[in-house]
């Protein structure tokens, strides 16, 4: 236990969202408490534009910006944060779903008017595979939203999670007066104080107390005792260990561009957030106390400009201290690498490392050594499991416009859907290449890029699936279905099955008729067909 005291420090997490409901504001808000940024806006110049789905140059020259705060860390109070980003366009979303492999718990943004919306349900997913922890943030309650029941009553049922508030708002939108603090019982005024400091929050001794009169008046103290008592009637006390293992999130209210209710939130989360959580390999759980250096890629930055060919590997460290200039073991190639400038993130600005520890995320320079999911250790050969591809939403064939640059095309694509781009599929039997990715840009880019850098000139054919799934089964069985559903079949990189559905219809069909094929929605194979 070496490093016990620098893994008990780390928080390493993400926020999540559906696009729009303030993620990026309440990333700044957070990095404004933590003193890594100093004005507002900071980071928000730095967001893809998520409606400039046009121009997917910008977006990419954008991405290259945002390699900078891909991680951010700050310390706050005796803690040391890691903040990972997560791209807010949609397209992207496969991006998001790997680094949430990456992270030990997540702060979910829901915007109260509009409630649970489709990009949540499919990150709430994500986290549900992994029981990671969550906590809720209920946003922009200074605006006139749905009733904070019904708002938990929806996301437990969407999101299939039980909720606890922790804290109470006392109205919203014009009315909105602020929020109390279940479980420190205190309350705090919205308006006056934006920058909420420990001495904004007024201690209440006990809710019949007439100061919480004084403080929001006769109608709303009524109300909030009202709540508080349906509340109390429903929730006991707060269970931390359900919310660790990932059944249970607490909720908090506020509004991020108020910075209101945010401070209490960080403080919370610094107190019951997980440090540093063992891992699975294929060969043995690892914790993150253990002393031999241990880490994961889980994501993969390419410089979009041709005159600078360097890529990024982000390595999530899972155990022991990572050192610059030594030696690790490259388990996949089986060979010894070692890096001379890692870097991380502190206060948003890129800094070379010495060393790094569980939790952290370094930066490494590649010149396509890696790929997603890759293991580094000090010589055990293991890999770190649980980084698993989902199934892809568009799917298009890729068509050679130069059988001259055949060879520089396979390459590129390769490389690129190593990248974790997009996934690549091969006809069952046969050569056609067929693509996959979660939204249209992707193909832009690729297309793009397999021109600028490898000098291969494609196009794509739109076909008419809308899911993979990797299937498993009785070895006759399996051998049957992909004899006669032959046009469906690719194989995947790794050359596993892959059924393609057209739609919902057809895949309900294929598994009724074949109840001795089971069908996953990742490639791992962890996860079945809901
Ligand atoms: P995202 O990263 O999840 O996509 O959301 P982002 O933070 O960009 O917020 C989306 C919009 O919601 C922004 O407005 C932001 O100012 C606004 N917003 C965030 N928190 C609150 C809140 O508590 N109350 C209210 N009323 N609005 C909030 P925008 O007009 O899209 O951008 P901007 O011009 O304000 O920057």
């Amino acid at each position: 236990m070496k490093y016990a005291s620098e893994i008990e420090k780390r928080k390493t997490f993400a926020i999540i969202s559906h696009p729009d409901a303030g993620k990026t504001t309440l990333t700044e808000k957070f990095l404004l408490f933590g003193g890594a940024i100093q004005t507002a806006g900071a980071v928000k110049s730095n967001k893809i534009k998520k409606h400039a789905t046009s121009d997917f140059m910008e977006i990419e020259r954008q991405r290259g910006i945002s390699v900078a705060t891909s991680v951010m860390s700050f310390e706050y109070k005796d803690k040391l944060i890691n903040l990972l980003d997560t791209p807010g366009h949609k397209d992207f979303a496969e991006d998001t779903y790997r680094t949430l492999t990456a992270v030990d718990s997540v702060v979910l943004v829901i915007d109260c008017v509009k409630g649970v919306e489709e990009q949540t349900e499919k990150l709430m997913e994500v986290c549900r595979m992994r029981d990671t922890p969550v906590i809720i943030f209920i946003n922009k309650m200074d605006r006139d939203g749905r009733n904070p029941f019904d708002l938990l009553e929806e996301v437990e049922k969407k999101l299939s999670i039980k909720t606890q508030p922790l804290s109470w708002p006392i109205n919203m939108g014009r009315d909105f007066k602020g929020v109390y603090n279940v479980h420190n019982h205190s309350l705090l005024t919205f308006g006056a104080h934006q920058k909420a400091t420990d001495e904004d929050m007024v201690k209440i001794p006990d809710l019949s107390t007439p100061l919480i009169e004084e403080l929001v008046g006769k109608k709303d103290a009524d109300a909030l005792r009202e709540d508080m008592e349906l509340i109390m009637g429903v929730y006991e006390s707060f269970d931390k260990e359900a919310y660790l293992a990932g059944h249970l999130a607490p909720v908090f209210f506020g509004s991020a561009v108020n910075n209101f209710g945010i401070k209490d939130l960080l403080d919370t989360f610094i107190q019951i957030a997980p440090s540093p959580k063992p891992r699975m390999t294929d060969k043995r759980e690892v914790t993150a106390e253990e002393d031999k250096f241990t880490g994961f890629v889980f994501k993969i930055h390419a410089n979009i400009d041709p005159r600078h060919r360097d890529r990024v590997a982000f390595l999530r460290i899972c155990s022991g201290k990572f050192e610059r200039n030594t030696f690790y073991h490259h388990v996949r190639l089986d060979k010894n690498v070692r890096f001379s400038n890692p870097y991380t993130f502190l206060a948003r600005e890129k800094n070379v490392v010495d060393d790094a520890y569980p939790g952290d995320v370094v930066g490494l320079f590649d010149t396509g050594n890696f790929k997603i999911g890759d293991t580094l250790t000090e010589g055990e050969v293991m890999t770190y499991v649980g980084i698993p591809s989902f199934s892809p939403e568009i799917f298009k064939e890729l068509i050679n416009n130069d059988p001259m640059k055949t060879k520089q095309l396979e390459k590129g694509i390769r490389q690129l859907t190593d990248e974790g781009v997009a996934q690549l599929f091969t006809q069952h039997g046969g050569n056609r290449k067929i693509i996959g990715c979660v939204g249209d840009l992707q193909f832009e880019v690729i297309q793009y890029r397999l021109l600028q850098e490898y000098g291969a000139a494609c196009s794509f054919k739109t076909l008419p699936f809308y899911k993979a799934c990797w299937i498993q089964g009785d070895a006759t069985k399996v051998a049957d279905f992909v004899r006669y559903k032959q046009a469906n079949v690719v194989n995947d990189k790794e050359d596993n099955l892959v059924y393609l559905a057209e739609s919902e219809w057809y895949l309900n069909t294929e598994r009724t008729n074949n109840p001795a094929i089971k069908f996953f929605i990742t490639n791992d194979y962890k996860h079945e067909l809901a």
